[in-house]
């Protein structure tokens, strides 16, 4: 059983067709792109599977268990995180804070436990600490951590939010174009960390303009083009696809 299944999915705003019929399939350890021209509704897939706008039809199936209808955050407790296209690490937060604020809730309440001096409590935290650090210099990040985010570039912020979604332990990780504003060396290491994600088990979805860092992290690439699938394969498949070209040059 694939860990995401999307059979059909629809979604309109107004009258405006933002997806229409999108199936796919994703399974543990898989890394999946989803590309297109802007507006394409890529962002809004993400919404759809996240639970942030509802899908007006098709099924959403995670970890075989069908979440549309469900929450964000009841979703995001099963497993899924994401980030947003627009950043969303806490700029007032130092970057140590951002990672911690993301981790599960177990550990968010046994700061009650905290209060009261309880060593479990203490253990915990300690714990949290010790996995967020570990996060840190997993990302490459570690020397930044007692530093305010807002004063960060975006690259670096990006680079918190996405270790911020890793805190909490996630099967299925989606990822709206996370290499704005990295440099190239930056950017090399992002692809770095998703591999040994993928390595570990974790399931990808990337919403990613830079062609380059697609093709050389994906397993396999989905194009959207108004808010069809109009193509679904391995990399070398999707780079010669004349639906793919034809998007792509009637736009650009
Ligand atoms: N909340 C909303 N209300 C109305 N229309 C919306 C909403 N969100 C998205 N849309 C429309 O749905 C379509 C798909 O938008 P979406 O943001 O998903 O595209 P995208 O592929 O992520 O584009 P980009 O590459 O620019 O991020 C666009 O026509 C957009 O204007
Ligand atoms: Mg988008």
């Amino acid at each position: 059983m694939a860990l995401l299944e999307l059979d059909r999915v629809s979604v309109s705003f107004a009258g405006l067709n933002a997806l229409t019929d999108v199936s796919f399939t994703l399974e543990a350890g898989q890394i999946r792109a989803i590309i297109g021209p802007n507006g394409a509704g890529k962002s809004t897939l993400f919404n759809a599977i996240t639970g942030y706008i509802p899908a007006h039809a098709g099924t959403v199936r995670f970890a075989g268990r069908d979440v549309r209808g469900m929450l964000p955050h009841r979703i995001s407790a099963l497993g899924m995180r994401r980030t947003f296209q627009n950043g969303g690490a806490f700029a007032s937060m130092t970057v140590l804070e951002n990672v911690l604020s993301g981790l599960s809730q177990q550990t968010a309440s046994s700061a009650i436990g905290l209060l009261f001096g309880l060593p479990k409590a203490r253990a915990a935290e300690r714990q949290a600490l010790a996995r967020a650090h570990a996060l840190l210099d997993l990302m490459g990040i570690a020397a930044l951590a007692d530093r305010k985010t807002a004063d960060l570039s975006s690259g670096q912020q990006r680079i918190v939010e996405i270790t911020r979604a890793l805190a909490a332990k996630a099967d299925l990780l989606l990822l709206d174009e996370p290499a704005v504003g990295l440099s190239a060396s930056e950017r090399d290491h992002l692809m770095r960390v998703l591999r040994g994600l993928a390595a570990d088990g974790i399931a990808i979805l990337l919403v990613e303009h830079t062609i380059d860092l697609v093709m050389a992290v994906s397993d396999c690439i989905a194009v959207l083009n108004y808010g069809q699938l109009i193509a679904d394969g391995k990399p070398e498949a999707i780079r010669s696809h004349p639906a793919v070209l034809e998007a792509y040059l009637g736009k650009h």
